[in-house]
C-alpha cells in the first residue's frame, strides 16, 4: 500500500504479556497477525450473532451464503436494526466501495460476492463508491488519470459479478456532482481536524485532499436519504479495516437528521503466500482478475500450504490445515459441502493428503472460477459503467 502511516490503532502485548504482538488495522494499512476478538473490542463493533443470522434465513429461503456460515463476516454495527426496519417496512440500501489502486484480485471480489448475495435477498438497490480521489491523494505514485483509468478496469469486474443492473448506481469520486458535493461539504463541517488525527492518524504532513477525503466516504451513507426525500437505512458490507470511516459518520449523522449507517465486517481474505492477506503489492501472492487462468493456477501451485518439509514427514506427522492458504481458499469460497471439506481436513491432519493434490484440486476450480468471470468480464463496456454513474 502507498502511503506510509505511522498510525497504529492496535498496537499491545498478547495476554501473555511476553509474547510481542503488533497488529496494525487502518483504512491504509493491514499488517501483523489479526486478532479479531481485540479488533471488535478495540473498534466497538458487535459479533455476529445467531439471532441475525437466524433472521437473515427467514429472508433467504434457509440458505445462508457461505461466507456467512463460516464466519468471514463476523462483526456488525446495528445490522439488528436493519432487520427490525425492514420488519416494520422500511427498506434500506447497500453501499459499498473499492479503491481504484490497481487490477482487482480474488481477494477484493469476496466482499463483493457476499454483497451481490444480499442484494439478490433483499432485493434492494446497492451504491457502489469508486474512490480514485483517495487513491490518487494517499498514494504519491499515481497521477490522477491513472486512478480513473483503474475506478473503470475495476467496474468491469464489479458488474462482471452481476449485480442487478436496474438496482445497481455507481458514484464515481472524480465525477462528483452538485448533491454529492453538497452533502460532503455538510459532513466536512461537523468533523474537526482533531477527531480525524485521532481516528485515521493525520500528521502535519498529510496532505489536505486526505484530510477532507473522509467526508467523501461518508457521503454516500446520506446520499440515499436525499435522492429519496426521506431517511433511508444504509447497510455497508465491507472489510473491518473501513471501520474508521463508518466510526465518525455515526458520529456527524444524527447532527444532519440522517440514521446512522449499519455496518457488516469481513475479515482478511488471505494471499497465496505465508501469512497476511491478498496483497496487489505483492503480485505473486494474489490471483489478478485479469490473469490468464492457466497463470493463475501456476500461482497456486507454488502457493504457500501447511505442508511438512518432506513426504515421509507429512504422511507421519500429518500437514497443518489452520496455516494453510489453500485450505482456506476451499472453506471459505470453493467448498461449500461440509463433509467434503471436513474431509479435507482430517484426512491432511492424519497425514492421507499431500499438498500436490489439494493445489491441484483448487487450481482446476480456480482456473474455472477466472475463466467464467472473464467471459462476463469481457462484455461490460465503458457505456453500460457511465449509464449507472449516478449524475445528480
Ligand atoms: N476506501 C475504500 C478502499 O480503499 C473504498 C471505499 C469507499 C469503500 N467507500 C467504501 C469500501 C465503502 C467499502 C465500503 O478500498
Amino acid at each position: 500500500m502507498a502511503k506510509k502511516s505511522a498510525f497504529v490503532v492496535v498496537n499491545f502485548m498478547t495476554d501473555g504479556e511476553k509474547d510481542f504482538n503488533t497488529m496494525v488495522v487502518t483504512p491504509w494499512e493491514v499488517k501483523g497477525e489479526i486478532d479479531y476478538k481485540k479488533l471488535v473490542k478495540k473498534f466497538g463493533t458487535t459479533f455476529l450473532s445467531t439471532k441475525e443470522i437466524t433472521q437473515i434465513k427467514e429472508y433467504s429461503g434457509g440458505e445462508l451464503h457461505l461466507l456467512l456460515r463460516r464466519g468471514l463476516f463476523f462483526s456488525h454495527r446495528d445490522f439488528d436494526w436493519i432487520l427490525q426496519m425492514l420488519k416494520k417496512g422500511e427498506k434500506f440500501v447497500l453501499y459499498t466501495g473499492r479503491g481504484p489502486s490497481g487490477h482487482t484480485h480474488l481477494g477484493h471480489l469476496v466482499p463483493w460476492i457476499f454483497t451481490k448475495w444480499l442484494q439478490d435477498i433483499f432485493n434492494v438497490d446497492l451504491y457502489f463508491q469508486l474512490t480514485d480521489d483517495e487513491k490518487f491523494l494517499f498514494n504519491q505514485k499515481f497521477t490522477f488519470q491513472e486512478s480513473q483509468n483503474f475506478a473503470y478496469e475495476n467496474a468491469k469486474d464489479i458488474l462482471a459479478v452481476g449485480f442487478n443492473p436496474e438496482k445497481t448506481h455507481f458514484i464515481f469520486d472524480s465525477q462528483l456532482t452538485k448533491t454529492m458535493y453538497q452533502i460532503a461539504v455538510e459532513v466536512a463541517k461537523r468533523v474537526t481536524f482533531s477527531t480525524a488525527k485521532a481516528v485515521f492518524g493525520f500528521v502535519n504532513e498529510s496532505n489536505i485532499g486526505m484530510i477532507f477525503y473522509p467526508s467523501i466516504q461518508a457521503m454516500p451513507c446520506f446520499l440515499p436519504s436525499v435522492l429519496q426525500g426521506k431517511n433511508v437505512p444504509v447497510l455497508i458490507p465491507a472489510a473491518i479495516d473501513q471501520d474508521p470511516y463508518w466510526r465518525i459518520t455515526r458520529d456527524v449523522a444524527p447532527k444532519l437528521g440522517y440514521y446512522k449507517p449499519a455496518a457488516i465486517h469481513c475479515k482478511f481474505f488471505p494471499g497465496l503466500a505465508e501469512g497476511g492477506k491478498m496483497s496487489a503489492s505483492e503480485p505473486d501472492s494474489c490471483i489478478f482478475t485479469t490473469d490468464d487462468p492457466n497463470k493463475a493456477k501456476k500461482k497456486i501451485m507454488r502457493a504457500f500450504t501447511g505442508g511438512r518439509a518432506t513426504i515421509e514427514e507429512q504422511k507421519k506427522l500429518g500437514g497443518q490445515p489452520e496455516i494453510c492458504n489453500i485450505y482456506w481458499y476451499e472453506y471459505y469460497l470453493f467448498e461449500p459441502d461440509d463433509k467434503k471439506i471436513e474431509k479435507m481436513r482430517s484426512d491432511c491432519l492424519a497425514g492421507k493428503l499431500l499438498c500436490g493434490t489439494c493445489k491441484k484440486r483448487l487450481g482446476e476450480k480456480v482456473k474455472q472460477f477466472l475463466a467464467d468471470h472473464q467471459s462476463r468480464r469481457e462484455k461490460i463496456t465503458k457505456e453500460m459503467i457511465d449509464e449507472k454513474i449516478i449524475k445528480t
